[in-house]
């Protein structure tokens, strides 16, 4: 295991998936036991945690990951594209005789996709103490709910350390409400939403999300956009940016990476979600969950045009 050493500074740390996406595009969605052809192929890393780092790397911020892979050809893909992000992988351990997880994702000319994954077997829990992977240079900690115990105990620590904790909750996964009480930022799907509160009203839910104690809350809702309370009580609605899609693959965790970008410049919520969207639009213009990711200039150039590309 390699110890933390002195220059080892990252200011986000991600504790969660990391996956290979196997991505297929295809004009029209088969009947069942029919065969369709693909107009195009990629294979690229994906995961909600790994993601968001990814875009975090890209609009320039020191990243490091926390997670595990299978010793297969996956995992070695999962690794060397991570590294040459530069999302450092110090802590992503590479285990022996498990298998890394993996998502069939199927786009269609809409940019609608429906994903098959295998969990993997390389998704044990973490034995690595938090201190090893939260040195005092850190001050956001990033989680989606895998790795459940290690992520308890991460954000135990990051709570007495003042370094503020971020959850993506995608699925309402059993355990995971032990994990709310400890987040500071949850920003959490429509699914998981109305899992968690039983209603299908986004004003309902975010009022019972935010009785878990986070100072800030967000539904994020496809192309609807994003509804957030602040700490305040107050309602923001973020309207989705219009842009032409090819593939909406990803589009949360690249939103949580733009939102995690706002909490270090320490902007405020409504300013915060809009970078967010503007991140998540921009990355749905290219087949692939990283694909079109974009960088900081490039972000901030669309918000000054008021969301046109
Ligand atoms: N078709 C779209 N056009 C523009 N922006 C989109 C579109 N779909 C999603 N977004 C943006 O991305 C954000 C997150 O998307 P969404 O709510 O689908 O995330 P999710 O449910 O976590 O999905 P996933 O994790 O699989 O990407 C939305 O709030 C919106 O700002
Ligand atoms: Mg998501």
């Amino acid at each position: 295991m390699t110890l933390m050493t002195d220059n080892w500074t990252p200011r986000v740390v991600g504790l969660g998936q990391c996956s290979l996406d196997i991505l297929g595009r295809v004009g029209l969605y088969p009947e069942l036991d029919q065969k369709a052809e693909l107009s195009s192929l990629l294979f690229q890393g994906g995961g909600p945690v790994a993601t968001a780092l990814v875009t975090l790397a890209r609009l320039g911020v020191a990243t490091a990951m926390v997670g595990a892979i299978g010793d297969d050809e996956f995992g070695q893909h999962i690794r060397r594209e991570l590294e040459a992000e530069q999302v450092d992988c110090t802590h992503l351990r590479k285990i022996l005789g498990a298998s890394s997880q993996i998502a069939f994702i199927a786009v269609d000319d809409c940019g609608h996709r429906n994903i098959f994954w295998y969990r993997g077997t390389a998704c044990p829990e973490l034995p690595e103490s938090p201190l090893l992977f939260l040195p005092p240079s850190v001050e956001v900690l990033h989680l989606d709910g895998l790795h459940l115990d290690a992520a308890l105990a991460a954000a135990r620590l990051a709570r007495s350390r003042g370094i503020v904790t971020v959850l993506d909750g995608g699925t309402l996964r059993t355990g995971m409400e032990r994990l709310l009480p400890l987040i500071d930022h949850l920003v959490v799907s429509e699914k998981f939403a109305r899992q968690y509160s039983s209603s299908s009203d986004p004003d309902i839910a975010l009022r019972r999300l935010a009785d878990c104690g986070a100072g800030a809350v967000t539904v994020t809702c496809g192309r609807s956009g994003s509804r957030s309370m602040t700490a305040e009580g107050q309602v923001l609605c973020q309207k989705a940016f219009a842009i032409d899609v090819v593939d909406t693959t990803g589009c949360g965790d690249v939103y949580h990476g733009g939102y995690i970008y706002g909490i270090l410049q320490g902007w405020p919520l409504a300013v915060t979600v809009r970078f967010a969207t503007a991140c998540a639009a921009l990355k749905t213009r290219a087949l692939g969950g990283r694909t079109a990711i974009p960088r900081l200039p490039e972000v901030m150039s669309f918000l000054q045009k008021g969301g046109e590309n």
